[in-house]
Parts: C-alpha cells; sequence; structure tokens
C-alpha cells in the first residue's frame, strides 16, 4: 500500500498502459483520477475499490477540459499527489515526411505533446500550491530514436522528452520531480490494432517481438510497474530521466 490516500491522476486510462497503470495505483491504496475519451466499464470492472475513484471524460488536447481535470481532483479530494500520462495516438498511417498528410500529422503533435503540455502545465500549477508531487510522461522509444515513415509520432515523444526534462530542471527544487517512461512494443490495442495492425499480421508481430532482446513483446503491466516506482519515495533520486522500458532493445 505505498500509495495510501495518495491522489492520482491517470490520463489514457480506458485502455492500455493507463488502464494497467490506473489497476495498479489502485492496488496500492491511492484514489484515482482517471480520465480518457471513452468509457470506463471495462477498467471499472478490474479496479480496486471502484466506487473510491472518479472517472471523466477529457479530451487533453482540449486546455478547458484539462483544467476541468485538475479542478475536479482537487475539488473531490484536496491535493494532487501523482499524474501519470498515459492518453496518447499513434498515426495508422507509415508514410515518408513530404507524403504525409498535413492535418493528420498536426493531429498526433496535438494530441501528444500539446495535450500532455496542458497536463503537465496544470499539474505543475496545483503541485507548485501544496509544495510538492510527482510527475510521469508515458512518451515512447520513438522520443529516444527518429522512426521512419511514423515522423509525427516520433516528434511528438522527442518533444515530450523536452519538455520533461526541462520541466524537471525547473522544479528540482520545488520537491516536484518529472520523469518519463519511453517504452518499445507494448501489447495493447495501440499496437495490436494501429498502424502495423499486429494482430492480424504474423510477419509484423514476429518482427516486433525480435525488437526487443527478450524476444517478446512487454505487457502494460510492466510499464504500470515502472510508473510505479517512479512515483514512490525508492526512485526520489531520480528526474529529468527518460527511462526505455524496452527489454533490452537499446542496450
Ligand atoms: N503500446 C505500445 O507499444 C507503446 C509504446 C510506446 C509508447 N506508448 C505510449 O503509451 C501510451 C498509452 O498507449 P497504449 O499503448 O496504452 O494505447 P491505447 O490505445 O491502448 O490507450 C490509449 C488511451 O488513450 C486515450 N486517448 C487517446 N487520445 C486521447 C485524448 N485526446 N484525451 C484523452 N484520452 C485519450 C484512448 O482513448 C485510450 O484509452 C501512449 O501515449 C502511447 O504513445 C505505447
Amino acid at each position: 500500500m505505498r500509495f495510501e490516500n495518495k491522489v492520482c491522476i491517470v490520463t489514457g486510462a480506458a485502455s492500455g498502459i493507463g488502464r494497467a497503470t490506473a489497476i495498479a495505483f489502485a492496488e496500492e491504496g491511492a484514489k484515482v483520477v482517471l480520465a480518457d475519451l471513452e468509457d470506463f466499464e471495462s477498467v471499472k470492472s478490474q479496479i480496486s475499490n471502484p466506487e473510491s475513484h472518479i472517472y471523466l471524460k477529457c479530451n487533453i488536447a482540449k486546455r478547458e477540459d484539462v483544467v476541468e481535470l485538475i479542478k475536479t481532483t482537487v475539488d473531490t479530494f484536496g491535493r494532487l499527489d501523482c499524474a501519470i500520462n498515459c492518453a496518447g495516438i499513434a498515426g495508422k498511417l507509415s508514410l515518408p515526411v513530404h507524403e504525409y498528410p498535413e492535418e493528420e500529422w498536426l493531429n498526433q503533435i496535438q494530441v501528444n505533446l500539446v495535450g500532455t503540455y496542458y497536463c503537465v502545465k496544470f499539474q505543475l500549477e496545483q503541485m507548485m500550491k501544496q509544495g510538492g508531487g510527482n510527475i510521469i510522461c508515458v512518451s515512447s522509444a520513438a522520443g529516444l530514436v527518429g522512426q521512419p515513415d511514423n515522423s509525427s509520432y516520433a516528434a511528438s515523444k522527442h518533444g515530450v522528452n523536452g519538455l520533461v526534462k526541462s520541466a524537471a530542471i525547473e522544479y528540482a527544487t520545488k520537491n516536484i520531480r518529472v520523469n518519463a517512461i519511453c517504452p518499445t512494443a507494448i501489447e495493447t490495442p495501440m499496437i495490436m490494432h494501429g498502424r502495423r495492425n499486429l494482430a492480424e499480421n504474423p510477419a509484423a508481430l514476429e518482427q516486433a517481438k525480435n525488437h526487443q532482446r527478450m524476444k517478446r513483446m512487454g505487457q502494460p503491466s510492466e510499464v504500470a510497474d515502472v510508473a510505479l516506482w517512479l512515483c514512490s519515495d525508492q526512485s526520489s533520486f531520480i528526474t529529468g530521466h527518460c527511462m526505455a522500458v524496452d527489454g533490452g532493445a537499446f542496450a
């Protein structure tokens, strides 16, 4: 019960990594504010003490939604101890930069980078008022190295890592830590039914597994465990870190 009575926001909490993270924090005693565009039926049936948490429809790409998310959190629970920003999208297209439709390119930036910026900005504002806190952004390995035919996603995640490192320095003496998690292939709806449609493409699935030295994909719970640790006092001297969670891919 490392997070007993701690208040945690998890964005993207209806699916995949966010869902596993919300469940993991609730298991450790946290009061969780789950935020997503989608409904929460599947997570509600699995989360401990489902009535202790709040479930909010929120589009992180809209400033007013994120302001409302923080306000509802503080109005309900009085504070915000941890925020795990998982919400994000991956484009469905594989195209080089000059062929990529502009609107789609910019939409990924709007959700993954601008949306994460709104979350971090207003989370920091609240954490400054209360004298501390802990922020995690779920970025990507595509925030550490380029990803051919997926430049918008990679640019958005590089942007998230730049935001994380800069904020970590700005708030390092304010009792606020800011870190990123950079996974490679994690078995979630995004990757199984997304751009490469791994669920229906055995060759691409094999390739995705082989990218990790462990020759398998990661599980959402393996990312959630890292988020728990990075938000806990056991990582108290770590800030501004963009941690690869990659089964040895970048070793
Ligand atoms: N699955 C992977 O292999 C992988 C690898 C690296 C990074 N990531 C990152 O992990 C995060 C979680 O991805 P996932 O794999 O769990 O995907 P997912 O599609 O299973 O879950 C993403 C969730 O975010 C929500 N979401 C999307 N746009 C939103 C918005 N504008 N406002 C609020 N919620 C929104 C979706 O509704 C969904 O519930 C993403 O930021 C993704 O880029 C995933």
